[in-house]
């Protein structure tokens, strides 16, 4: 688990998944980002929010792909409430999820360094690649203690649209779900 600095310089924590739509943590600002050679993918099982152990559900994490970047959301923490902040987070993502620190850009080009928390492929609860089809099958099925795995699917899509996000993977698996239910 990376560390995080507690000092004078900001912590910036990059948010592509829920953490967009339902922060649900104290921020001092925030502002649209690109993670620079990671995309967002539906290829995590998620086995305490949107599923169970023995049907996991499909939530997102982010894959290294040299060339591409995924676009979401930089929040500032103030210093203050960075521990309650990522033991809070810890707690949240700890199926198969780790703290990582990426580099960003931001508008007018502008980089800097952020703590996010990804899903390593082959982690206990990695799911990985599938058609279209099947992932929407299991996202549409899928309900765990948070919720339908289908509504955390449809509140990213919302939530990236608000922001004039273009994501064809999450797009594509919306449009599947809703022909389904
Ligand atoms: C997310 O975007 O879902 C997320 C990002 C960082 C920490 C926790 C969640």
């Amino acid at each position: 688990m990376s560390a995080v600095r507690e000092g004078d310089e900001p912590i910036w924590l990059f948010a592509y998944g829920s953490l967009i739509w339902r922060p649900d943590i104290p921020v001092l600002n925030e502002r649209p980002a690109q993670a620079m050679g990671w995309m967002r993918r539906f290829w995590q099982g998620s086995h305490d929010h949107r599923g169970t152990p023995l049907a996991p559900g499909r939530v997102v994490t982010l894959v290294a792909q040299p060339g591409q970047f995924c676009e979401g959301v930089a929040y500032q923490l103030d210093q203050s409430v960075i521990k309650q902040t990522f033991e809070a987070l810890d707690h949240r993502e700890k199926n198969g999820y780790e703290r990582a620190s990426i580099a960003l850009q931001g508008s007018e080009g502008l980089r800097f360094d952020a703590v996010t928390y990804l899903a390593p492929p082959h982690n206990f609860a990695w799911l990985g690649d599938a058609p279209v089809e099947q992932m929407a099958v299991q996202i549409a099925q899928s309900h765990g203690p948070s919720g339908a795995n289908r509504d955390y699917l449809f509140g990213l899509a919302e939530a990236l649209r608000a922001r004039g996000v273009v994501d064809e993977h999450v797009f594509a698996l919306e449009s599947a779900v809703r022909q389904k239910i």
